[in-house]
C-alpha cells in the first residue's frame, strides 16, 4: 500500500519529465544530424584535397605525356580506395575527359563546378548522396582541367542514423535513471514524512518541545507551528464548549451519541452508589455519604451503562442476579451495578489498610501518618486485578469508555489496558495529589505512577494537583512530560492530565419535592426545641481527620466566648456520618469529636440549650438538604481536602439566595466559590471571626454572594464536569483512530 501510494506521487514528476525528455529529444537530434554532416563533409574535404595532392605531379606529368592508358590506370588504382567511389577529369571547356566506370551519369563538369560554389559539396543522387570535390590541375601555373573526386556518403547517413539512435537512447536512459532515483527518493521521504506525521499524531515533538525531537528535524518548524494551532484551537474548542452548551443530562446523553457513537459507559469506584441493607425484616436502600457517589450518580443515570463497585451492603448479595448484576436506581433503573464480592482479607488489606490508612493520609496533608504494609500492597494489586476482570466482563466492545475512580484503583488503568488495550481509561483523583517528596514516602509509588499511567485521561480537581502529578511523575518515572498541554508519554502512550473540578447535579434533585425554605427553618428548629429566630450553623461531613472538625468546633467556641451576646441564639449542628470505624485513627478521632463537643456544650449551655448538636448517624440526601435549607451558616473547614461537594450542595439548596458559607481555604471549591467566607482552618480566631461575620451579614449582601455562588454551580454543574472528560475523550479517540487509519493506508 505504501509502496503504491509512493510510484502514484512518483508518477506526478515522471510524466512530466518524460515529457520534457521527448520535447528535448526532438529538438536536438535534428540538430546533431546536422553537425555531424557538416563535420564528415569537413572530414571529405580534407580527404579528397589529400587525395588530389597526392596525385597531383603524376597525373599532370601523364597529361603531358597524352597517355591516355596510364591515367585510366591511375585513376583506377586510385578508386581501390573503398570510400572513393569515382575520379573524373574535366578540360578546362567543361569537357569530361576521364573517368573511371562507376562515374555517376547525372554528374557533368559543369554541374558540378556550379554546385561546388553554390550549395557544397554534397550531391543527392538515385542511388545515395555523393561528397564531390573539384581541384584544378595546372602545369606551369596553366590550369590543365580539374580533377573530380567522388566520395560515397552513404556510411554518413548510417551514421547519423546511429548517432541519432544512441541520442533517443541516451534521452531514454537519462528518463529512466532519474524516474528509479525519483521514486527512491520519493519513497523514503514519505515514510520519513508519514513517520514525522504519525509521531506528530501521537504528540511526540509537539507536546515535548525540551527533550530530544521525536521527529525529524525538517518537521521542527511544521511542529512549532502546530504545536501553536494546537494550544490555541484546544483553548478556543474547550472555550465553545463550555460556553455554548448548557449542561444537564440530556445534553450528556446527546454528546455521548454524537461523539462517542452511543458508548455505554463503565464506571469503576469502591464504593457503590446504593447499599442494600437488611434492616429489621426488610431489606433497606442506603446512599452512602461519599462526595464520589453523590457525583458520579447522576452522570451514571443520564449515561446509562455499567458501574461495578464493591458489593458491601449486608443484603447486597440477596438483591443481584446470577451474573451479579442489579438494576439502580431502585424505584427507577436507569443503569446496572455489578457487585464485586471481597473477602474480610481483602477489604482490610485494600481497601481498609492500603486505601485508607496508606494512600488517604498520604494524599491529605492533615497530619496523619500514613502506614504502608507489604501485606496490604499485595491485597491492593490482587483486588485491583479483580476488578480489571470484571472491566472486561462487562465491556461489549474493545474499546469500552471506562471511568476509573478514586485512590483505591490506582493500578487499574494499566491493568485494564492490558487486557483491552484499545480501551479509552478516564481516571479520575477524587483527593489532592501531594508534592513528589510526600508522594515519595510509599515504598511502592513507581508501581502507584505507572498503574495510572495506563490512562488515556487523568483527572484531577484542580490544576496544583495536576503540577504536582506531573512533577512526581518527573522525578520517579522515565517519560516524556510536556508541561504547557499537561502531557505524558510512556513507552509510546500517552497520557493527559487535566483538572476537571467536580461538581454537583443541577438542578437539585429535590428542586420539585423540597418544603420551602421557611418549613425547613421551622421543622429543625423545632426537632431541636429551638424558637424560630434561633441562628443555625451547619455541619456535614464523613467523620474524617481530614474535615476540620475539631477546628470547626473549636472557632464555635472561640466565637461564642468573644460573643457572649450569641449564647443560647446560636446552635451548630455537626451531622457526621460514621467512617472506617474499622480503623484505630478514625475510632480515636471519633471520641476526640465527641469529647470536645461534650466540653464545648458543658462549658456555655445553658438550660436546655447546647451550642453544639453533633448527630453521628446516616442521613440521607434529601433530609442533609432539609438542613442545608433550614441553616444560616455553612461551615467547611477541611484540613485538606480535593473538592468538597458539600459546600457546592448548601449553595445549591438555597434557592432563596440567603445563607452564608464559611469555607476552608484549602478545600478544591475555595478556589471556584470565591463569595464564600475563605478561611485558614488551623486559625481558630479568624474562623471564630468569620462564623461572627456569617451570623451577622445583612441579608442584601448574603443575597449578592449566594447569587453568585449560585451561578458557578449552575453552569459548573457536575454534567459539565462529565460532558468536559468525555468530549476530551471523544477528540483522543478521534486522534487515535485518524493514526490507525494512516497506519494502515501506509
Ligand atoms: C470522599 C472522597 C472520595 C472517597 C470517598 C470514600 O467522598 O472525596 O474521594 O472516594 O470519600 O469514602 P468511603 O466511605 O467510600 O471510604
Amino acid at each position: 500500500m505504501r509502496s503504491f501510494r509512493t510510484l502514484r506521487l512518483s508518477l506526478r514528476f515522471i510524466i512530466p519529465l518524460f515529457i520534457a525528455l521527448t520535447i528535448l529529444a526532438y529538438a536536438v537530434v535534428p540538430l546533431v544530424g546536422k553537425l555531424t554532416l557538416r563535420w564528415f563533409v569537413r572530414d571529405m574535404d580534407i580527404r579528397s584535397q589529400l587525395i588530389a595532392n597526392t596525385l597531383h605531379d603524376p597525373f599532370v606529368d601523364l597529361l603531358r605525356q597524352g597517355n591516355k592508358a596510364k591515367i585510366n590506370a591511375l585513376l583506377l588504382n586510385v578508386i581501390r580506395d573503398e570510400r572513393l567511389l569515382a575520379l573524373g577529369f574535366c578540360n578546362e571547356d567543361g569537357k569530361l575527359l576521364y573517368s573511371t566506370p562507376n562515374f555517376p551519369e547525372s554528374l557533368t563538369c559543369s554541374s558540378v563546378a556550379l554546385r561546388d560554389k553554390e550549395t557544397g559539396p554534397v550531391f543527392r543522387l538515385p542511388k545515395g548522396s555523393v561528397h564531390v570535390a573539384l581541384y584544378p590541375m595546372d602545369q606551369d601555373r596553366l590550369q590543365q582541367g580539374s580533377l573530380i573526386l567522388v566520395h560515397d556518403m552513404s556510411f554518413v547517413e548510417r551514421r547519423s542514423a546511429d548517432t541519432r539512435k544512441y541520442i533517443v537512447m541516451l534521452f531514454v536512459l537519462i528518463g529512466v535513471v532519474i524516474s528509479v532515483i525519483t521514486v527512491f527518493v520519493a519513497y523514503l521521504s514519505w515514510r520519513g514524512w508519514m513517520d514525522g506525521v504519525r509521531a506528530i499524531l501521537r504528540g511526540e515533538g509537539i507536546l515535548q518541545p525540551f527533550k530530544k525531537p521525536a521527529v525529524a528535524s525538517e518537521f521542527q518548524p511544521l511542529v512549532g507551528d502546530l504545536r501553536i494551532l494546537l494550544r490555541t484551537f484546544d483553548a478556543e474548542r474547550r472555550f465553545a464548549d463550555d460556553a455554548t452548551i448548557t449542561w444537564s443530562p440530556d445534553s450528556l446523553r446527546k454528546l455521548l451519541h454524537k461523539q462517542l457513537a452511543g458508548e455505554r459507559i463503565i464506571v469503576v469506584s469502591n464504593r457503590e452508589p446504593y447499599i442494600h441493607i437488611r434492616g429489621e425484616g426488610e431489606i433497606e436502600v442506603n446512599r452512602p455519604a461519599s462526595g464520589l457517589v453523590t457525583a458520579v450518580e447522576p452522570v451514571m443515570r443520564a449515561c446509562s451503562g455499567t458501574w461495578i463497585a464493591h458489593g458491601s451492603g449486608t443484603a447486597d448479595r440477596e438483591t443481584v442476579d446470577r451474573h451479579d448484576r442489579v438494576q439502580v436506581p431502585p424505584e427507577h433503573p436507569e443503569y446496572t451495578l455489578r457487585r464485586i464480592w471481597l473477602t474480610r482479607e481483602e477489604e482490610n488489606g485494600y481497601y481498609y489498610g492500603f486505601a485508607n490508612e496508606g494512600i488517604w493520609p498520604l494524599c491529605h496533608t492533615a497530619h496523619v501518618r500514613p502506614i504502608f504494609r507489604s501485606s496490604d500492597w499485595q491485597q491492593y494489586i490482587a483486588v485491583n486485578q479483580r476488578f480489571a476482570d470484571a472491566v472486561a466482563e462487562e465491556a461489549v466492545s474493545d474499546d469500552p469508555v471506562v471511568l476509573v475512580q478514586d485512590y483505591h484503583f490506582a493500578l487499574l488503568p494499566k491493568m485494564i489496558r492490558q487486557k483491552l488495550p484499545r480501551a479509552t481509561i478516564i481516571t479520575f483523583w477524587h483527593i489532592p495529589w501531594p508534592n513528589p517528596e510526600s508522594f515519595g514516602i510509599c515504598p511502592w509509588h513507581e508501581e502507584l505512577l505507572q498503574g495510572m499511567l495506563g490512562s488515556t485521561i487523568l483527572g484531577f480537581h484542580t490544576p496544583f494537583h495536576c503540577k504536582n502529578f506531573l512533577a512526581t511523575v518527573d522525578r520517579y518515572l522515565e517519560t516524556r512530560i510536556e508541561y504547557e498541554s499537561s502531557t505524558i508519554s510512556r513507552a509510546g502512550k500517552l497520557t493527559m492530565v487535566e483538572s476537571y473540578p467536580i461538581s454537583i447535579q443541577w438542578p437539585s434533585p429535590w428542586q420539585e419535592t423540597q418544603p420551602s425554605v421557611p418549613e425547613c427553618r421551622n421543622g429543625v428548629r423545632d426537632s431541636l426545641g429551638l424558637d424560630a429566630g434561633h441562628l443555625v450553623g451547619i455541619g456535614v461531613d464523613r467523620q474524617d481527620y481530614t474535615k476540620g472538625i475539631l477546628e470547626r468546633f473549636r472557632a464555635v467556641e472561640n466565637m461564642l466566648k468573644r460573643h457572649p451576646e450569641m449564647i443560647g441564639h446560636f446552635t451548630f449542628i455537626q451531622i457526621a456520618a460514621p467512617t472506617r470505624s474499622v480503623l484505630e485513627e478514625y475510632a480515636a478521632f471519633e471520641n476526640q469529636v465527641r469529647d470536645l463537643a461534650d466540653r464545648i456544650n458543658q462549658r456555655f449551655s445553658t438550660g436546655s440549650w447546647q451550642p453544639i448538636r453533633l448527630k453521628v448517624e446516616h442521613h440521607d440526601p434529601e433530609v442533609v438538604n432539609r438542613y442545608y435549607r433550614a441553616a444560616d451558616v455553612c461551615m467547611v473547614t477541611s484540613l485538606h481536602d480535593g473538592m468538597n461537594l458539600v459546600a457546592k450542595e448548601f449553595v445549591a439548596a438555597r434557592d432563596d439566595e440567603q445563607g452564608v458559607l464559611v469555607l476552608s481555604r484549602f478545600t478544591g471549591a475555595a478556589h471556584e466559590l470565591h463569595e464564600a467566607l475563605i478561611v485558614n482552618p488551623y486559625h481558630i480566631e479568624q474562623t471564630a471571626d468569620a462564623l461572627y461575620r456569617a451570623l451577622t451579614m445583612p441579608d442584601f449582601e448574603q443575597r449578592e454572594r449566594m447569587c453568585n455562588m449560585r451561578a458557578l454551580v449552575r453552569d459548573f454543574n457536575i454534567y459539565r464536569w462529565a460532558g468536559r472528560m468525555l468530549l476530551d475523550a471523544a477528540r483522543i479517540r478521534q486522534r487515535e483512530k485518524l493514526a490507525m487509519r494512516i497506519n494502515h493506508t501506509s
